[in-house]
Formats: C-alpha cells, structure tokens, sequence
C-alpha cells in the first residue's frame, strides 16, 4: 500500500490542476451512514418512498419526520478525510472539490471551493417563494414545516427527480474538462450525472486516483491508480508522504 500512497503523492505534487469528486464514503468515518453500503441509508429507508420528488409532494411531512430522525446529519463533524483534502487547499494543491455530499463537511472542515453537486441539507427552500434558510433557523415542531408564504419548505439537497444546480452542473463540467487529475473519493459511481464526472476527466486527459475501500464501477476501466483503503486513513498518509517528499 505504501507504493501506492507515494505514487499518489507524487502524482498529487507534480499535477497542474487537480479537482476531486467525493461521496457519501468520505463522511462515513464522521458517522453517516453511505446510502448503499449494507445497513446504508437506503436500507434504513426506500428511496421510493423517500427521496423523490414525487415522494415529497404525496406526503411532505413523512420526508421531513425520516429527516428529523437522521440526527446523525445534524451532529456528524468532520474527519481526517475532510481535513485532509481541505489542507490539500491549502497547500495549493488541490483546486475544488465536487462533491455529492449534502452534509457541509467539506465546508465544516475549512475548504473553500466546494461544488455542492447534489445541494445541501443543512438549508431549507421554500417551494413556493424559493426562500433558502439555515435548517437551524426553522422549528421542526408541527411537520412539514411551512414558510410566512403559506409554502412548504424542503430540504435544500437534490431530490431523485430534481435537476441538478445548474451552476453546479456546468462548473462541474468545466473543472473536470480542464483538470489533468481527477481524486474520486468514496463513491459507488452509479448516480448520474455525478458519476459521469470522472470520465469527462478522462476523456479531458486527465489521470484519475481513486479512493476506496471497495470495488466500484469505475475500478476497472477508469481509475489509473487504486487506492482501496478508507480515505480517513489514505488522504491523511498521502499528505504526509508529500511532505515527504518535499523535505
Ligand atoms: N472511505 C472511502 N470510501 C468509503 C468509505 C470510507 N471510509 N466507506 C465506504 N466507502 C465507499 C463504499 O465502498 C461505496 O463505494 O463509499 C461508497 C458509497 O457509495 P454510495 O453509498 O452509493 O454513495 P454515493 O456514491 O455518494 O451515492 C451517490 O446517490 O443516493 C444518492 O444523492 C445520493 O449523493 C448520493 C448519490
């Protein structure tokens, strides 16, 4: 593993402009559970019943009592991961991060540049108005909770169904059409558009380092370096082999 981490580091220093793609794995050592892992969220929850559109609007306030129940989203902090990838920032070697995320770790954890590719649910809008709010400033007392315009509030993260952000759609698109390297960091790669990401990198000419302890889709036909550890204990030591390097 030790050759690989330093591959990696290296690849990391001598790159021009990389950019990284995470998921729901990089925030599982902070205690959220991913969605398709056994035990995963998805289990816990049919995302039929919950995590359409069409789901909220046949019944908003079934959504928001799962949500009120996810306490972990609310009390979750960041870990060496996140840490990692926002020192990176730092460090100027790291250019944004995409990330599927609605949990504001990356943010949390001191990043600057993060694409909120899917939203984020620690904000409210209102379907109505369009009004956005920090979840913390609604009371979740009466479910669904309702806006001053009568309008139901959501939560601010992309439903299946929902277009996503635009803004993050095409910025999205753009990094990784002018990365040369591609960190994809604890995602299964199975929800697009998201998983499309890494090939337009590719495709870009971009090399593509992935993290994770497990097999994906993209293991075997994009990724040029493998890395299948947990990215809290990976990112971490290739951050300390840079610096190896460096001294
Ligand atoms: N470090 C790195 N990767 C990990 C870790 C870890 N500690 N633990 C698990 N993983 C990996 C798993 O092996 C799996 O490949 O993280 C991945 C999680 O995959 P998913 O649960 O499918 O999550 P993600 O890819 O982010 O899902 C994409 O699907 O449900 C929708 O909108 C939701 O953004 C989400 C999207």
């Amino acid at each position: 593993m030790q050759d690989l981490i330093e591959r990696a580091a290296q690849t990391i220093r001598t790159a021009r402009k990389t950019v990284a793609l995470t998921g729901a794995g990089i925030s599982a050592e902070s205690g959220i559970p991913t969605f398709r892992d056994p035990g995963g969220l998805w289990d816990r929850y049919d995302p039929e019943e919950y995590a359409t559109i069409e789901a909220f609007h046949r019944d908003p306030g079934k959504v928001w009592r799962m949500m009120k129940d996810f306490t972990e989203l609310k009390t979750a902090l960041p870990n060496p991961g996140h840490f990692g990838l926002a020192h990176l920032e730092q460090l100027g070697l790291l250019h944004c991060i995409i990330t599927q995320n609605v949990d504001n770790l990356h943010q949390a954890a001191g990043s600057r540049d993060v694409i909120e590719f899917h939203g984020n649910m620690r904000q409210v809008v209102c379907l109505s108005c369009r009004k956005m709010l920090p979840l913390e400033e609604i009371s979740l007392e009466t479910l669904p909770p309702y806006c001053g315009c009568g309008g139901v509030f959501k939560p601010a993260g992309v439903f299946f169904g929902e277009p996503i952000p635009s803004h993050a759609l095409y910025r999205s698109q753009d990094e990784a059409q002018s990365c040369d390297l591609i960190l994809v960091i604890g995602t299964s790669a199975v929800v697009y558009p998201a998983a499309d990401i890494p090939r337009v990198a590719k495709e870009a000419g971009a090399q593509v380092i992935e993290i994770n302890p497990k097999h994906t889709d993209l293991t075997d036909w994009l990724a040029d370096l493998i890395i299948q550890e947990k990215a809290g204990i990976a990112i971490p030591q290739i951050i300390a082999a840079i610096k190896a390097i460096a001294s």
